[in-house]
């Protein structure tokens, strides 16, 4: 990807607890990317959607704690805030005025092939229940909100995830139906950057980690609940000599995701040769998880007991973005309402 003097915008739900996946999957890649666009003269723009998340969580209290979690983490991983425009998507009023504009430009069929929301229907016809149930216009607008995210910054590129692209289209889309309206760039075109499949790491019990399956090694969690996490990966109750086919194997599996290539490399000779019990490779995947994420958890913990510091940090960082999606928004007015 060319970052050259690009502006590169990401977007993250406060959802809930981060678990291991979470970190190797999305939060690392993050960091390393605004680490190169530092280095390429490129601005990179990371923000809390929680906007986003209203949609879905009512509970005040649980917001507030995800919402400071994730800002805790991604700052305690390495997101520099000094190069990395870090803000709460809540404190720019902006957005949420653009996002009105682009309404009255985006046709409702967009939204009806969104898959968000498709996805919501076909799990309430699944259910017999009214298509609409228990959708609001939040979920069902998901995309234009994510488009004025992305369209107030004049962003190039947007790293996201499968699932996301749709969204970053329609973000497009938008911004090219409001041009051809005016004879103007009045906004500037995204386009999405499939991030690379990273290793997938798999929950403890062999399936997806996932909070919602309980199975989870949390990212921040006590030493104790860490090693409960790492003890507790499923093991078949093989010969600890028998030579094993490594892909078998769960412990493997969830080594490739988070050890380094030494490290993975000695579990996979160890299992193949026989020899190597799953308690010696689980002792292995803590000492990994130390090696990786000690020092981060020291820094998640003294940053979630002074968030003051965090949150000025935030509120710099939505200065920042202010000026910047300010400027898009009065350019923007201006095309609209024929102001000078
Ligand atoms: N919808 C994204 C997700 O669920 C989060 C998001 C909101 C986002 N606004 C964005 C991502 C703008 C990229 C750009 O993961």
């Amino acid at each position: 990807m060319q970052l050259e003097n690009k502006t590169i915008l990401t977007g993250v739900k406060p959802t809930g607890t981060l678990h291991i996946g979470n970190y190797f999957g999305a939060i690392q890649p993050m960091i390393e990317l605004g680490k190169k666009s530092a280095q390429s003269h490129a601005s990179h723009i990371m923000f809390v959607a929680d906007y986003h998340a209203i949609n879905a969580i009512k509970d005040p209290v649980f917001l507030a704690q995800t919402t400071k979690e994730l800002a805790c983490a991604y700052l305690a991983c390495g997101l520099d805030p000094n190069t990395s425009i870090f803000y709460k998507q809540s404190d720019i009023s902006e957005i949420f005025e653009l996002t009105t504009i682009l309404m009255a430009y985006t046709p409702k069929g967009f939204m009806n092939k969104a898959h968000a929301y498709k996805a919501a229907v076909d799990k309430n016809m699944a259910k017999n229940e009214p298509q609409d149930a228990g959708i609001n216009m939040g979920l069902y607008t998901y995309p234009v909100l994510m488009a004025a995210d992305i369209l107030a910054y004049d962003t190039d590129i947007v790293p996201v995830g499968k699932d996301q692209v749709q969204h970053v289209e329609i973000a497009a889309d938008i911004a090219g139906a409001i041009n051809a309206v005016y004879e103007a760039e009045v906004l500037k075109i995204p386009t999405s950057f499939l991030k690379e499949e990273t290793q997938v790491v798999p929950g403890i019990d062999g399936q997806k980690m996932s909070k919602s399956y309980n199975n989870v090694i949390p990212l921040f969690g006590t030493d104790a609940e860490i090693k409960k996490a790492v003890m507790g990966i499923k093991t078949d109750c093989q010969d600890i000599n028998a030579p094993k086919n490594p892909d078998d194997i769960l412990l493997y599996h969830i080594a490739k995701g988070i050890a380094s290539k030494e490290t993975i490399a000695e579990i996979k000779e160890g299992l193949e040769k026989g020899g190597m019990g799953y308690g010696t490779i689980k002792k292995m995947l803590l000492q990994s998880i130390q090696d990786e994420l000690g020092e981060k958890r020291e820094k998640y913990n003294y940053y979630m007991s002074h968030y003051d510091e965090v949150e000025d940090m935030l509120q710099q960082g939505a200065q920042k973005a202010r000026a910047i999606s300010g400027a898009v928004l009065n350019r923007v007015k201006n095309h609209i309402f024929n102001r000078k």
